[in-house]
């Protein structure tokens, strides 16, 4: 047996919840894509095998108290051996994917499969014929196997128009829910992709609502997170504040270990104009949890 050397030292703080990327290679090359933005540790090579990556996962989750593992890329079912097996050493084991080689079986976990529009917008960010493949493969899925399977389309000031279409046309596919998350901009960016202030988005925040009323079971965006992410409140949960300095996100680096960025969307983020979901809605688990201990 290979003697597989200890991952890099984090400290011994706890973290609940970790991610990591297990790849940086991916089949697609969408067109939002921040793993592939340049200074962000994108090298499409794996300097870390199967076995040395798990054994130094299942070291840092005794050593961190990791519960909640989530497995990103890159594209990680290109290590699906892998990251199936990696799922089963949490308590909660998650992947994000693009749905294009198939939605694995993976009883007790989630999986979430992206999608950014319906087939004309989608294709046109993640590729020509990707939405009729993901399809195919959701549709194909055995419901009753025991997977978390949710969609979630990353919302851009570019495919904003769309979310109502995406919706409609995914409304009767066999999945537990859709969820929306919104674009992380690079610090200083001005593109077609970002809102130049957080005032525009709040329309598509609204449009948002208006879409969980016409969907409550199949829009599973909390309203509660939604209200933190308007242009009044979101500064207080970024930066700084950002809940998700409070998971550990492990890349793998030049030397083939392990290596935190500064956030998981990579080194040269815009915080002020931050987008993801997960913050606001771990913000907002915080501020309950808080206002709970006073009270
Ligand atoms: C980087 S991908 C990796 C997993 C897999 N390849 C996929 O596409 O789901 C994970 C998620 O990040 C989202 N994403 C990519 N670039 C983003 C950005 N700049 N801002 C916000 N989300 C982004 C993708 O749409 C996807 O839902
Ligand atoms: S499939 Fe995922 S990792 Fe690959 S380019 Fe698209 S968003 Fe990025
Ligand atoms: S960009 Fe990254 S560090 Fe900044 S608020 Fe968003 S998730 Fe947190």
């Amino acid at each position: 047996m290979n003697v597989v050397a200890d991952p890099t030292d984090f400290g011994a703080r706890p973290f609940p919840a970790a991610l990591v990327n297990v790849t940086n290679r991916c089949n697609l090359e969408c067109k939002h894509c921040f793993v592939f933005r340049e200074g962000n540790p994108n090298a499409s090579i794996d300097r870390m095998d199967d076995e040395t990556m798990l054994r130094q996962l299942e070291v840092l989750r005794d050593r961190h108290g990791i519960k909640n593992m989530l497995f990103m890329g890159g594209e990680p079912m290109v290590r699906r051996k892998l990251v199936l097996a990696g799922m089963d050493l949490f308590e909660q084991g998650s992947m994000v994917t693009n749905g294009t080689y198939g939605i694995p079986c993976a009883p007790g976990h989630l999986v979430t499969v992206s999608l950014d529009g319906p087939p004309d917008e989608n294709d046109a960010i993640r590729g020509s014929g990707v939405f009729s493949r993901v399809e195919q493969s959701i549709r194909a899925r055995d419901r009753d196997d025991g997977t978390v399977v949710m969609l979630q389309m990353t919302v851009t000031k570019k495919n904003a128009p769309s979310m109502e279409r995406f919706v409609e046309a995914v409304a009767d596919w066999p999945v537990d829910g859709v969820a929306f998350s919104f674009f992380v901009p690079h610090e200083g960016e001005r593109s077609e992709l970002a809102w130049d202030t957080n005032e525009e988005r709040d329309e598509v925040l609204d449009r948002v609502v208006a879409l969980k009323g016409k969907y409550p079971d199949l829009v599973k965006t909390s309203l509660d997170t939604l209200a933190l992410m308007r242009s009044d409140r979101c500064l207080e949960f970024v930066g700084d504040n950002c809940t998700l300095k409070s998971m550990l996100p492990l890349y793998v680096g030049e030397g083939g270990v392990f290596e935190r960025t500064f956030c998981c969307y990579g080194n040269d983020v815009d915080c002020d104009r931050c987008g993801a979901y997960a913050v606001f809605n771990a913000g907002r688990h915080r501020a309950e949890r808080s206002a709970d201990s006073e009270g």
